[in-house]
């Protein structure tokens, strides 16, 4: 028999994002239902955003800008690095899909916390190289076990800071230990920043500022979350200039459509949208979190938009907060058993949680 399929995609199981919302309220009987499981932007995004789309809709008919100049520029003056040190893609996924294609041959390694973002791994493996876990240290990205597992096989080390699904961060001195102790001939450090304007930690590193030093250093960021554009898919990589001409090398010539590249322009120039998520999620972070622990509940402290609680019987509650109309992540699905993920909500969201809590 003709083998059709590659036997790494044999083994794949597809992701699971869930039911579409419309589809769940359907079948629930509920006419609203506000969805905590995909640590989404509660405020919607920007009115220049969304009108920003509406002028640009018209133009639909002609392909998007192939380099994202317009986006690259932008960032690169916010940054105060040149465009030639970023890449846009289609979310951070692709990019991660992108580092992956274009570093890994058979053979080759990546060492990845576990339990972590999962599309590391998956990008990993479909590149054809084998994901290397290292076990958190209790919530924690544990940095000395990460670099115990790199070996000449290499190629890179994928970091999340914010950590998802824990929410924790890696300090800056830890940090600087781990890449000082790769030394020169460092594998390709992905650290992914998905989160990064939620935190108040004064010890969290920015990732862009320390290239200049680590040039195998990569900095993932996306518009997802802060920005508001989940449905748009906008990330980026900033990098050194060689990491990222090789990321260009592999990625499809329109990787980022038209409607996204016009709505992360407007999201960077309405930074009042921008700070305001900023501060609506950390004070609804810590409504919530100083709420929850009222009760008796545990989670990590969190630096993201969301907390990973520990609960005696989470598929109840989450049952018992879908019938309430509220979805959330099973910590099971995330590597986390025992716990659900949460997204931080507004603040009628979050009292309409803690209801629920309350009444269980
Ligand atoms: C750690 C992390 N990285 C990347 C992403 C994906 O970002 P994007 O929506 O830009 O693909 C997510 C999304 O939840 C995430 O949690």
């Amino acid at each position: 028999m003709r083998r059709l399929w590659r036997p790494v995609v044999e083994g794949l199981v597809p992701y699971d994002a869930g039911k579409p919302l419309e589809t769940l309220m359907a079948e629930l009987g509920l006419t609203e239902l506000v969805r905590l499981s995909s640590n989404e932007n509660p405020l919607g995004p920007s009115p220049r955003v969304v009108e920003a789309i509406r002028l640009e809709a018209r133009r639909v008919h002609l392909y998007p800008d192939s380099d994202s100049f317009a986006v690259r520029d932008a960032l690169a003056r916010r940054l105060g690095i040149s465009p030639d040190q970023i890449m846009v893609g289609n979310g951070a996924d692709e990019l991660i899909s992108l580092v992956a294609r274009a570093a890994f041959d058979p053979g080759d390694e990546a060492v990845v916390p576990q339990p972590s973002f999962e599309p590391y791994t998956t990008s990993v493996a479909l590149a054809g190289g084998r994901a290397i876990p290292s076990p958190l240290a209790g919530y924690e990205t544990d940095l000395d076990d990460v670099r115990r597992r790199v070996t000449a096989r290499t190629k890179a080390v994928i970091l999340c800071s914010p950590h998802n699904p824990a929410a924790t961060i890696i300090r800056r001195a830890s940090l600087l230990a781990f890449l000082d102790a790769l030394g020169a001939d460092s594998p390709l450090v992905v650290l992914d920043e998905a989160y990064c304007d939620f935190v108040d930690d004064a010890e969290y590193p920015n990732g862009v500022t320390l290239l200049a030093q680590y040039p195998r250093l990569l900095i993932l960021r996306t518009f997802s979350k802060v920005a508001a554009l989940a449905g748009l898919r906008v990330g980026y990589a900033v990098g050194s200039p060689e990491t990222v001409d090789r990321l260009n090398r592999v990625r499809e010539p329109y990787n980022v459509n038209r409607l996204g590249q016009v709505a992360a322009l407007a999201a960077l120039e309405d930074v009042e949208h921008w700070e305001r998520t900023k501060r609506v999620t950390r004070e609804e972070r810590a409504f919530l979190a100083r709420e929850l622990a009222k009760r008796g509940v545990t989670f990590p402290p969190s630096q993201a938009n969301f907390l990973l609680v520990k609960v005696a019987d989470a598929g109840a509650l989450r049952e018992r907060l879908l019938r309430a109309g509220l979805v959330v992540r099973d910590g099971a699905a995330v590597g986390f058993p025992g716990h659900l993920r949460i997204s931080i909500g507004t603040r009628e969201t979050n009292e309409r949680l803690l209801r629920v809590f309350d009444e269980a």
